[in-house]
């Protein structure tokens, strides 16, 4: 098979991504309003000239904007059938391929690999064949690769067998499962999986744990990771960008409203997440309703502020989950709440400047996932904190192997000791709690987003 370049192929980096840097909705006038995000690429790549980011249009506006000709210089959406992206999106990427590396089957009933996995497993692979097609005609002689996440784990070997001459790398921002539970996937396509990466020259992870649980299913797999080189590079937060962003008016405004919400000389427990199940959201709470059964003295005098973003709502399992953090939290309010005071403060709906000024705020940061790929709320919060902030962190989160020593370290399904460390969090010294988060910040922003970005960068053009 054979790539036909569809003009000259002048792009130098590519890289190549479920969600993009930028994302269309459609008004009802008809209008497109276009949407930036942020994030580790979206900083690393702007470093970089002759680039090229390769993205899947995800909705419907993106698709009409993808139809109108209407884009961003650099930027090309891929206009995949929606109802292969949906099963290669929801069906293997976020029910199969996510639960995986968090370890979130339910094993005596999930999971089922029937008919109807394979009838989307051939979707990813249609998905993923879009994806290297479209970077095959668009990359330079012997241009950098750059695949992210587990939604593309067979680029990398699809695009080596259409262009040899590439530099491929291949980044996983999520865990990796260990061997034994990565066989709960049929074996062709473990096999497959595991092959699709080492496509790639170079494979990387966001912590050593991950890189030796990928190499571990290699070995015991597939006999080892051939000419494969593997890297890790553990993203940090961006100060430059947080400190200037979250000392902005509009985030002032959402900390007097917080102030408000919460009551005077009270302390906050802060949590930011999506909602998602590998955040523990809902252990979370729990943990939380222990600490004021079990020590009423902090009953009227903290409140619990959680955020928690919807996130892959077209799939029941997070709808539900949703509505069992909101029904929980409605729950603690009515079993502890009195007239001036409200236990937990939920917002659900996305407002990053209020995100910010709950860092700010925070005396506790509660961050406490089942598995986590790094979590960067964990190394954002220190960074921003006005007057410094306890961390609660999971053991099972990639943060944790460059926190750990200044967190307060919790087992994510031992709801007993994440009361007690909220309660350890919330009675440490000012003096400590402020020497504590200073060395939090230093190490959370050790490898900022660009120096990240082009270590990768370099380190695949090596040989
Ligand atoms: C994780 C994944 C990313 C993904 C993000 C948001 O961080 O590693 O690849 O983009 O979650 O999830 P979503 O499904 O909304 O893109």
């Amino acid at each position: 098979e054979h790539a036909e370049p569809t003009g000259p192929s002048t792009a130098q980096v590519l890289v190549a991504s479920n969600r993009g840097p930028v994302s269309y909705t459609l008004g009802e006038d008809g209008s497109l309003d276009a949407k930036r995000g942020g994030g580790g690429l979206v900083s690393g790549l702007s470093a970089v000239d002759d680039k090229l980011w390769v993205c899947a249009a995800l909705g419907d506006g993106d698709r009409e904007a993808v139809r109108r000709g209407v884009g961003e210089p650099g930027v090309r959406m891929l206009d995949i059938d929606a109802d292969v992206h949906a099963d290669a999106y929801n069906g293997i990427a976020n029910s199969v391929l996510w639960f995986v590396h968090h370890l979130l089957y339910q094993t005596p009933v999930e999971p089922v690999f029937d008919t109807e996995f394979r009838r989307q497993w051939a979707s990813y692979e249609t998905y993923n064949r879009a994806f290297a097609r479209a970077l095959a005609e668009e990359a330079a002689p012997g241009a950098a690769v750059l695949v992210q996440d587990y939604h593309l784990a067979l680029v990398p070997g699809m695009l080596r067998e259409l262009r040899p001459d590439l530099r491929i790398g291949h980044f996983s921002h999520t865990p990796w499962a260990p061997v034994d539970y990565f066989r709960l996937l049929p074996d062709d396509i473990g096999e497959q999986l595991l092959r699709g990466i080492l496509g790639a020259d170079r494979a990387a992870f966001l912590t050593r744990r991950w890189s030796d649980a990928f190499i571990g299913c290699c070995t015991e797999i597939l006999g080892g990771t051939g000419r494969t080189r593997i890297g890790v590079h553990g993203l940090g937060a961006d100060a430059d960008f947080l400190l200037r962003r979250s000392r902005e008016p509009d985030v002032d405004e959402r900390m007097a409203a917080l102030r408000e919400q919460v009551g005077e000389g009270r302390k906050t427990i802060v949590r930011v997440d999506r909602t998602e199940l590998s955040k523990n959201i809902v252990r979370g709470l729990h943990a939380y309703r222990t600490l004021l059964e079990t020590r009423p003295e902090w009953r009227e005098r903290v409140v619990h502020v959680a955020f928690a973003y919807p996130s892959r709502q077209d799939l029941s399992v997070y709808r539900d989950y949703t509505a069992a953090v909101q029904s929980l939290a409605t729950e603690i309010n009515g079993a502890y709440g009195t007239e001036s005071w409200t236990p937990v403060v939920l917002h659900v709906k996305d407002d990053f400047a209020r995100s910010l000024a709950a860092y700010r705020l925070a005396d506790v940061a509660l961050v406490n996932p089942i598995r986590d790929g790094m979590n960067l709320v964990a190394k954002e919060v220190p960074v921003v904190s006005d007057e410094g902030c306890a961390l609660v962190l999971s053991r099972e989160a990639g943060a944790c192997e460059e926190l750990g020593e200044d967190a307060i370290v919790v087992n994510p399904y031992d709801v007993t000791g994440t009361a007690q460390a909220l309660h350890e969090a919330l009675t440490m010294s000012d003096d400590e709690r402020s020497a504590r988060t200073a060395r939090l910040a230093e190490a959370a922003t050790a490898l900022p987003p660009q120096e990240w970005f082009l270590g990768q960068l370099e380190a695949l053009r090596q040989e």
